[in-house]
Formats: structure tokens, sequence, C-alpha cells
């Protein structure tokens, strides 16, 4: 189905810098969302798009594992962390891994659209080993670098809706629910690192967490780009064709990549916390957007009735 997206065009003002306390964060809760099981309509299904297009495919091929390693970062400090957080670290756990299968799924229909996605796949799976025998603290400092970039990402998609428009409502909701999960959970590694990190001195934070921040910024670089540039290899794209469209397409004017650079900065001030940038209306347009979608999926059109829920007969 053809998405009527985007549906809410003010977004670009819903994100405030006004520092939101822990009592007024939004609950960490994993929806229950199966995406709809489709094939791809089309091999460059954003806007016939192929260098958009490879930007969504390469994030989803390294998902699965990349979602599977932070997961397997934050479960050995469930039992240490306190509450609430602790509930919220058992939500962020049950949302990666509710991504994590989904994205699966949106893989397998790449591979059915005719993409081979086992290089992409070997580099997650590199990346990860790298810290293979790390201790838990090496572990979680990654994934809360790792974290800031799908939260920064993800506030970019639910901010700009260009980067999703003309997407086939399937895919528009896969991507929406999950940058909307992204965003509500933006804080839970890094409050979980900072209870790690308690005693340790403001400079040894800092430079431990600047030092990831960097390291892991040059992997995400480095590995996405190529991903992309294997994904356009597929499509018949030479490398400098490739390498040259996919950074005008992230870093020329209105790209993902370039109007992340500020949020991504942010990191590096000293005290920064992700909740120090409000998103709870970005949030709350996310909702309603992925709303607006079921109820289009179930027939409802502007000005008819909301059907009612259909019920089984005893
Ligand atoms: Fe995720
Ligand atoms: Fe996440």
């Amino acid at each position: 189905m053809r998405a009527s997206y985007p549906v809410h065009m003010d977004a670009a003002q819903n994100t405030t810098t006004k520092s939101v306390p822990p009592k007024d964060r939004p609950d960490v809760t994993a929806r229950n969302f199966r995406a709809v099981p489709t094939a791809l309509t089309s091999r460059h299904w954003v806007r016939q798009d192929p260098y958009a297009t490879a930007f969504f495919n390469a994030l989803s091929a390294v998902f699965p594992h990349g979602e599977t390693f932070m997961i397997r970062s934050l479960v050995p400090w469930t039992e240490r962390v306190p509450q609430p957080l602790r509930g919220e670290v058992e939500a962020f756990i049950e949302q990666e891994a509710g991504h994590s299968r989904e994205h699966v799924a949106m893989n397998k229909a790449l591979i059915g659209a005719g993409y081979d996605i086992a290089p992409l796949d070997r580099k997650i799976r590199a990346f990860v080993s790298v810290f293979e025998g790390a201790s838990d603290i090496i572990k979680l400092t990654a994934t809360m670098c790792i974290e800031h970039f799908t939260a920064i990402i993800a506030a970019e998609l639910l901010k700009n809706p260009q980067h999703l428009s003309g997407v086939e409502d399937e895919m528009l909701e896969l991507w929406l629910w999950h940058a909307v999960e992204e965003v509500e959970h933006k804080g839970v590694a890094f409050d979980v690192w900072k209870h790690a990190t308690a005693q340790w001195s403001s400079p040894r934070r800092y430079m431990l967490r600047s030092v990831f921040m960097l390291a892991v910024t040059t992997s995400f670089f480095i590995n996405r780009t190529l991903g992309q540039i294997e994904l356009l290899r597929q499509d018949g794209v030479g490398f400098s064709t490739a390498f040259k469209n996919v950074m005008k397409s992230g870093f020329g004017k209105g790209g993902i990549g370039r109007n992340v650079l500020r949020p991504w900065s942010e990191f590096f001030r000293v005290g920064y916390h992700p909740w120090d940038t409000d998103d709870r209306q970005l949030l709350a347009k996310g909702e309603a957007d992925l709303a607006t979608i079921a109820a289009n999926r179930a027939g409802y059109r502007k000005g008819s009735a909301i059907p009612a829920p259909t019920r089984q007969a005893a």
C-alpha cells in the first residue's frame, strides 16, 4: 500500500534542547509489533533511488548481529543496576530483540530481491568479534556509543519525513516503529554506563567515552559506506560512482549524515546526557504516524467511521 507519508509536516519543531528530568522521560515499552510479511515490490524501494535505498538496506543487513551484541552487552548489568533502571534495561533488551527479529525478516526480503548481504554480515561479525573476551565495561561502553548513533539517526528519520517519503506502508511502518523505540530507549545504555562508572574520576569517564565514540564513529562510517558500495556494486554501479553518490546522498544538503553531525557532536560536551534533547514531541509524532498507518491498513479513510473491532464468536 502506498503511504500517505509524511503525515505530520511540522516535525522539525518537535525537538527541543531543554533537558528532560528522569521522572518526565518516556517509559521504555516494547510494542507488540510484527512487520506485515511482504516481498519488496521494488528493488529500490525508497523512491526508486538506489542510493537512498542502499543506506537503509546497509543498516538493515547489520542490525540483527549488531543489536544482538548490544543485548549481550546489557544482559550482565541487569542485576547490577537498581530499579527503575533495571526495568528499563529489561525493556531495552525486549525492544532490541524485536528489532533484530523484524530486520531478519526484512533481510530475507532483500535476499529475495536478489541482494547478497553476506559481505555486510561478515563485516558486522568482524566488528563484534573485536569485543570477544573484552570486559563487561568495555562492551557496555561500545554499546552506549553505538546507541548514540542509532538514536540520532532515528530522531532524524522522525524529524524529517522526506527521508522515508514515498515508501510503501509496510516498510515505512517497520522503520518508524524501530525509530520510535530507539529514541524512547536512547538514555538506557548511557544510564547503565553512568552507574557502572560512578566511582571513576570525571576525566577518566570523559576520556573513555570520547575515545570510544571516535573509534565507533570511524568504524561505523567506513563499514556502512563500504556496505552501501557493496550493495550498489550488486546493482551494477561502479566503485567511484557509488562512493561519490553515497557521499552526496548522505552529506549533501538535507542528507541524513549531514543532519546528524550536530547531534553527534553533542556527545562530546562535558556533562552530556541523551535526554538533554527533549524528543518527547517527536515520539508522539512517530506514534501518531504509526497509528495512521495501522488505521489505513484497517480500511479507515478520512471522513469515514473507524471500523468497529471484529470479535470472534465464542
Ligand atoms: Fe534497535
Ligand atoms: Fe537501541
